[in-house]
Formats: C-alpha cells, structure tokens, sequence
C-alpha cells in the first residue's frame, strides 16, 4: 500500500478541486434565471440552416479533411519514433541507424506543417467566401425590410448583425468545426495508439478522463454564461456607439460630453467586466486540466519508473525507457486536445448564438412584397386618389383619420397644417413606404397594392424632409440611381433648383467629394443637390417636403419660378410651412390632426376665412410688421 502513496496524494488533491468545482457549478445552476437570453433556435435548425452556406463548398472541406488526416500522422507517430530513438541509442548504435530515424521523424514533420499550411490556406480562402456571402445576404435582407421594420431595429445592432455576427460562424466553419474533428483523430488516435503500446499505462491514463470530463462540464456551463454577456455588451457597446457618433455634435453644443463619457464607461466598463469573467473562466479551466496532465505524467513517470527498475510485465507487456518516452509524449498529445476541444466548443456555441441573432433577422419576413399579380406600370399619368385612408404607426395610434383626397394627372396640390398633422406620412403612404391599416391608395385608377414597388417608385421622384446625402462626389449623389445620365442632363437639373451656382464655385464641380452625410455642405446646399437629384429622372410624380425650408429667399424665388415652369409637366405634391410658396398650387390641402380640414385653391380657402385663412393672415402679418419694424 505504501507503494502507491504518491497515486493516492496525487488521485486526492485531484478530489478536492472536483468537489470545489461541483459546489461551484451547483451554486451557479441556481442562479440561472438570471442569464441574460437564451436561445430559441434548436441546435438541428440552426446547423441545417448553416449548413446552405457550407454545402457548395463541400470539396473543400473534404479536401481539408484528407490533408488532415496527412497532418494527424505526426501527432501518432513521432512519440512512436522518439521513443524507439530512445531504446536505440540505451546501448551501443550505429550512426546510420539513428540518422534513419531522425530522417523519417523529419520527412513526417515536414508532411505534416506543409498540409497544416494548406489546410489553413484552403480553409480561409473558403471561410473568407462564407463570410461574403452570409454579409451579402443579410445587407440584401436588411435592404428589403420596410421603414417600419427597421424603425424598430436600432442602426448599431444591425451594424453588428452584419460585422460581427458573419466573422463567428465563419469562424466556426473555418477554425472551430474543423479543428474539433481534428482533436477528435487526434485523442482517438493517441488513445489507439497507446493502448496498443501499453494497456496498463493507458489504463492509467484513462483513469483522469472521469475527472476531465467533470471539469469540462462545469467549465462549458461557466463559458455559455459569459461567453452571452460579451456578446449581449458588445451589442451594447456597438447600438451606443452609432447612435452617440452620428450626433456627437449635438453632445458638444450641449456641453454633454462629460455625461455621454460616463454612459460609455460604464457601457465599456461592463463589457471589460464580461471580458473579463471570460478570461478569468479560461484561467481557471487551463491550470485545472494543466494540473490533470502533469498528475498523469508523476504517476507515469512513478510507475513507469518502477515498472522499470522491477522489470514489471504485464500481458506479455514490458516497460522499457522507450515506452516511458513515448507515454511520456503521448500524454500531451492526449490532454491537449481534450482541452481545445471543451473550449472550441463554447466558441460552436458562442457561433451559434450569432448564428441565431443573423436568422432572426433574417426571419423578419419583409413586410411590404409585390403581390403575385402586382404589375409593371410602363408610364404613369399621375392621378392620385386617397379612399378614406386609415393609418397608424403603432396600432391604435391613429395618424391618418378617414383622408380623402383626389389629385388629377399634372395637378400640382401642396399639403399644409401644423407640425405632426401627417403631412409627410401621406406622401410616404404614396411611395408605400408603409402599408395603410383601412382605406384604399389609388394611383392612376390602381390599388397601390396591386402595382410593383419598384415600378411605382420609379415614376416618382421623392425630396424628402430630411435630406440625406451619401459619402461620394456631388455627381454620384445626384445621379444615385444606375441610369447613365451625361454630364449636359446633371448640369441642367443643377441649373433648374439653381444648384449650379455653388457647384461651378467648387474646385473639382460635379466631382467634389461628399463626406458622410454631406457634412461638407451646408443645409440649403444639400437640399439644392437633392432636388437636383429629385428632378433629374424627370419624374411623373414629383413629392417636395419642404423643399426650400433652408434656401435662401432669392433661392427660393428662383426655384419657385423653375417650380412653375415643371408645373403641367408631371404631378407635384408640395409640402411646405411657407404659405407664399404654395400659392400657385391647383389645390391645396389643409390638415389637423390627421383629418383634412378644407381644401381649395389659394383664393378659395381666403374666402373661406377659415384655417388656411387664419394661417396664412398670421404668416402675411408677421412679414408686415417685420417690414414696418425695418422701415
Ligand atoms: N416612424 C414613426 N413612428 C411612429 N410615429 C410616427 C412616425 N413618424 C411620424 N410619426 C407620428 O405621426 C404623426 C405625423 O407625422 P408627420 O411626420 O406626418 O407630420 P408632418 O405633418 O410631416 O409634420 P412636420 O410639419 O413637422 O414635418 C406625428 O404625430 C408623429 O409623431
Ligand atoms: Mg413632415
């Protein structure tokens, strides 16, 4: 019994940090409720769903799978070699004999790098192409999703759906998926090998496994845990970061930057925390199978040693120095990917969490489709009918309150009425952006919802209230869609809202570059280049929010006056607060509260003395004691 003193200290102390592990991971199954998500997706659907970005690139991963086994060899075989090295050179040798030896320990080792050098070379080339074509379906996806749908998703999220989210599965089909198979040959191998080599010493060796395992249990249940709080905080992280950057002038002309600094420490903050927890797990599972492997090797190495010395057989099996060396090496080999196996697969699952997350996404079925009978509209004349229109952006919140109206082919109708009245919804509702909940949209005598979106978004040429330029050149921001348009048609457009003027004083012209958001131009100027945009396709149906809001008065007379002249030649729908903008229009439109009030032409709607009247008084009379102030 004294004899094996050392195994039972050792198989002890082992014991111990099981047992401590177990209250551990017993402690933290109680707090479970507290984990932050959980998946929804079952494991079969979410890899049968990967599976269609693997599939066509299925020789490569066979490939891969045979240059691995190549590269698999020298893991098998070189303990095999260096332990025969051993009982060779125990006793007299000849040269010859060892420089053998040593060639053939060399030749498999140069094997086995070059196919690990191609077996990564062919797996990122096919992980780079998963990773395109995952990001280019989910930018298509996301491209597809009405206003209301992305309305609902913050920028952030998505930006970190279609970074972030691709890089971890390709990840797992590029590194993790084919390593893990690796490690499998691998512990299957070495686990053959040794038995073939020794029972005893491998029984020995095996006698650990109960022990790694449990540790590998406890330890994929503390990764899951953190492994989701990284990801939720870099979620996080990301949503704030693209929401504080794309207003960061704001926090400075509010002096809030102190403040933001603090929201965003302690957002960094608790992504440190998460981090850290993730390393601090790591850093406990490493040194805990570290320590599983150098206790294998003591007892080896004890009773090896005295299996040795006693000249102990076993079945017919003696150990020399050599079995000890190759036991010795094989050890590593086994415990090794043992290890990297229970982390690679917290990263399979931390893959298919962003898996998950993408197919969310994904399953966000677009809300607005062409109807299988929607058709093509060729030309359109412009008639526009709205039937009692009901619409709301949340459900019962009612916007849109029973409007009808009815604009006639090359009429031009301007909408007015306080802000938040829905004048900018109804022209949404005409470029379909959203679906009405009750009513009918008709355009030329057609349900809207029976004509192609992208047809019917092609006859009109929108100017939204919020202009929003792209970074690019002032050319490619007026052009935008691909037609090909000469330089003389981009000129003329300038020159028709009048945008000609700065261009011509730009040093490069149409070719001046446009920072992100056109933040290189001021607010008139960029709502010149999109009215230029907006009239260059020469549409039939033109939508002006509040096209001149932020041009200068002789700007906007001059615009006015290109205005009049594009009167009769398609339909224009006008929204503006500057009454005297809209005196001209054939009918105009006033709203309160989502319902119209009254509508006529300008000189109607005075005679009226009823809203318009009331607005455009308060309007007319502002500017005349503003004059009689100056004068
Ligand atoms: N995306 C949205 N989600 C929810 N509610 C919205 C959304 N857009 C607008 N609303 C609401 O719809 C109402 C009408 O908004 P709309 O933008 O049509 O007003 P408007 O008449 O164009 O105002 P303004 O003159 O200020 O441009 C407002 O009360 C607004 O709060
Ligand atoms: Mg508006």
């Amino acid at each position: 019994m004294r004899e094996f003193l050392p195994i039972i200290v050792v198989v002890a102390i082992i014991c111990v940090f099981a047992a401590l592990f177990l209250t551990a991971y017993v402690m933290l199954r109680r707090r479970k409720a507290n984990v932050t998500f959980d998946r929804n997706m079952p494991d079969r659907e979410i890899v049968s769903r990967l599976m269609k970005y693997a599939r066509p690139h299925w020789r490569s991963f066979l490939l891969v799978l045979v240059v691995m086994v190549a590269s698999i060899a020298y893991d098998i075989v070189s303990p095999i070699i260096v332990g025969d090295i051993e009982e060779l050179i125990k006793d007299d040798f000849e040269l010859n004999i060892l420089f053998e030896y040593v060639a053939v320990y060399a030749g498999i080792l140069i094997i086995s790098m070059v196919c690990t050098y191609f077996q990564s070379i062919i797996l990122q080339k096919t992980g780079q192409k998963i990773l395109s074509s995952i990001r280019q379906d989910i930018f298509t996806h996301i491209e597809s999703l009405s206003h209301n749908q992305l309305n609902q998703i913050p920028v952030g999220k998505l930006v970190t759906r279609v970074t972030n989210d691709p890089n971890a599965i390709s990840m797992m089909f590029t590194n993790i998926l084919v390593n893990m198979v690796k490690n499998v040959f691998v512990v299957v191998g070495v686990l053959a090998a040794m038995l073939i080599k020794n029972y005893m010493l491998s029984f020995m060796v095996l006698c650990f496994i109960p022990f790694l395992l449990l540790f590998t249990v406890i330890f994929r249940a503390f990764t899951r845990r953190v492994f989701r709080t990284v990801k939720d905080r870099t979620t996080d992280i990301n949503t704030y970061l693209s929401e504080n950057l794309s207003g960061i002038k704001i926090t400075q002309s509010f002096n809030r930057e102190k403040r933001k600094r603090e929201e965003f420490l302690e957002k960094s903050n608790e992504l440190k925390k998460a981090k850290q927890n993730q390393i601090f797990v790591f850093g406990i599972f490493r040194p805990m199978v570290y320590m599983l492997y150098i206790s294998s090797v003591l007892c080896l190495l004890y009773l090896c040693g005295r299996g040795y010395i006693k000249n102990t057989e076993f079945l017919g099996q003696v150990i020399t120095s050599g079995t000890l060396v190759t036991f010795y090496m094989y050890i590593s080999k086994f415990f090794n990917p043992i290890q990297t196996l229970a982390e690679q697969f917290n990263q399979l699952q931390s893959a298919f969490a962003s898996a998950e997350k993408i197919f969310s996404i994904f399953d966000m079925e677009p809300e607005l489709v062409d109807e299988p009978d929607a058709v093509e509209i060729q030309e359109l004349r412009g008639e526009i009918e709205f039937k009692d229109v009901w619409f709301a952006y949340n459900p019962g919140e009612w916007v849109l309150k029973g409007v009808s109206f009815h604009v006639s082919p090359k009429e031009t109708v301007a909408f007015v009425g306080s802000t938040g009245s829905g004048k900018t919804t109804i022209l949404s509702l005409i470029c379909r952006n959203y679906d009405i909940q009750k009513g009918q949209i008709l355009i030329d005598g057609i349900d809207i919802k029976h004509i192609k979106i992208s047809s019917l978004r092609r006859h009109f040429g929108q100017m939204l209230q919020d202009v929003f330029l792209f970074s690019g050149t002032i050319r490619s921001n007026i052009v935008l869609r691909e037609e090909s348009f000469t330089d003389e048609e981009i000129w003329q457009a300038c020159k028709y809202v009048n945008a000609d003027h700065f261009i011509n004083k730009l040093e490069a012209g149409l070719d001046e570059p446009v920072r992100e958001r056109g933040n290189n131009f001021s607010a008139g100027q960029r709502q010149l280049l999109s009215f230029a945009r907006t009239i260059l396709h020469k549409p039939e149906v033109m939508i002006l929010d509040e096209a001149t809001a932020n041009i200068d008065t002789e700007t906007e007379i001059l615009i006015q006056d290109s205005l009049d002249r594009m009167k009769n030649i398609g339909t224009m729908l006008i929204v503006a607060h500057r009454l005297s903008t809209i005196q001209h229009a054939d009918n105009i439109i006033v709203l309160s509260h989502g319902q119209i009030l009254e509508q006529g032409t300008h000189q109607e709607l005075l005679h009226k003395r009823g809203r318009y009247y009331k607005l455009y008084s308060l309007q007319f009379e502002k500017q005349r004691s503003a004059l009689e102030k100056m004068a």
